[in-house]
């Protein structure tokens, strides 16, 4: 593949000592934003190489070519598939392509990472599952804030038995005015919510993972559509979305119980009347508690109420987070290491994810299988 290949370094990644072994080649399906980001990061890992670009939009195709020099161009990933056969395919599209591309994509015998979230559902979901396990063929969930530095230690106090006994945990993913302007999330059909699905499943992947992965049962939910759905002239940082196509909620608040007893509580939000955005968890356990921004772990040592801060934390800026959570696929695919977001993970999120949506729409707690 060297002359259809997208050499690392040419995408002015780190460079790094070179690279003798067996190359990772991968394919990217929908190149719009993340994609980009995406493509970037690959370029510091130097057991990547790009093979091939799919978009059915022409113009993100020339993007890729003109940026990063990607030759193999393809507006449809069935025809990529067979042509270019690469290792793996990170698929970068709307929420509701990715089942579609991934299943085709361990059909015909590739790796695949899927953005978050996982899927539109369950079933979606269960599909990837049953094509990779057969294909005998890593599938990566692209959750990363498991790999934050403060949800790691937040993890190891919870392994260390400091929290006790977790019984409560709040989630919160709220923007105050951040409707995205680009893409197609406010389309129901195409993403399968609004911000319950597109921000509150980062905070709810993370949270999850630093819990210990309990299993969710049942969800009650409430959303509302009051702003998205109509023009505004409010100055905010992504003005001029798409009001006449949208049809996701504005505001999503569920509560998630699990099979051990806890319970989690999700309050996300594409605009709403607070005082500014917030992105956080925070647990309570029976010995101990925490909260991840700003991080802090709450406890009682020596007679004494006390709150606990790290006195250094590694950095979890955008840049060390993608690379990390690419990286953890990669070796997962070439080493056969384990998967930090296995898609097991994914699925048992989008099932929080879908009991929310589900509540709302009946009106009454629903049960999750
Ligand atoms: N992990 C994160 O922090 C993060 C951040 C942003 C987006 N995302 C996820 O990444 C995905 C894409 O988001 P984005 O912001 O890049 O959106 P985007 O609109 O910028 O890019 C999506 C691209 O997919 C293409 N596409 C649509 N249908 C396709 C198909 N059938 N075949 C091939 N290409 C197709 C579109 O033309 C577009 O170029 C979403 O699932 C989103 O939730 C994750």
């Amino acid at each position: 593949m060297a002359n259809s290949a997208v050499s690392t370094e040419s995408l002015g990644g780190t460079k790094s000592v070179a690279y003798t072994g067996k190359k990772l080649r991968v394919a990217m399906v929908g190149c719009g934003g993340i994609a980009d980001a995406h493509v970037k990061m690959f370029a510091g890992i130097p057991e990547v190489e790009i093979v091939a670009g799919v978009d059915i939009n022409p113009e993100q195709l020339k993007v890729m070519k003109e940026k990063y020099g990607m030759t193999r161009l393809y507006t449809d990933w069935r025809a990529m598939l067979k042509e270019v056969k690469p290792d793996a395919v990170d698929v970068c599209t709307p929420n509701g392509v990715h089942a579609a591309a991934a299943v085709d994509a361990s059909q015909a015998g590739c790796h695949v990472i899927t953005e978050k979230p996982m899927a539109m559902t369950p079933a979606e979901c269960s599909r990837m599952i049953a094509a990779a396990k057969k294909a005998r063929k890593v599938l990566a969930i692209g959750f990363q804030y498991r790999y934050h530095p403060v949800t790691q230690m937040i993890k190891r106090f919870r392994e260390e038995g400091q929290f006790g006994n977790i019984m409560f945990v709040k989630c919160q993913a709220l923007r105050r005015r951040g409707i995205p302007n680009w893409g197609v999330f406010g389309q129901k059909e195409l993403q399968g919510g609004g911000p319950m699905i597109d921000i509150g499943v980062h905070v709810i992947e993370m949270a999850h993972y630093a819990m210990g992965r309990p299993r969710p049962v049942a969800a009650t939910g409430n959303t509302w559509t009051y702003m998205g759905n109509k023009k505004s002239d409010v100055v905010s940082m992504w003005p001029g979305w798409d009001w006449k196509k949208y049809t996701v909620e504005d505001l999503a608040i569920g509560h998630i119980r699990f099979e051990n007893g806890a319970v989690l509580q999700i309050e996300a939000s594409f605009c709403g009347h607070i005082e500014k955005d917030v992105w956080n968890f925070s647990m309570v356990g029976d010995k101990g508690g925490c909260n991840w921004d700003p991080a802090a772990i709450y406890t009682d040592k020596a007679g004494t109420m006390v709150n606990m801060t790290p006195a250094w934390l590694p950095q979890g800026d955008f840049s060390s987070l993608f690379t990390t959570k690419l990286r953890n696929f990669v070796d997962g695919c070439l080493k056969g290491t384990p998967l930090e977001a296995p898609g097991e993970d994914g699925l048992a999120v989008q099932k929080m994810l879908d009991g929310v949506y589900r509540s709302a729409a009946a009106g009454r707690e629903v049960k999750i299988d």
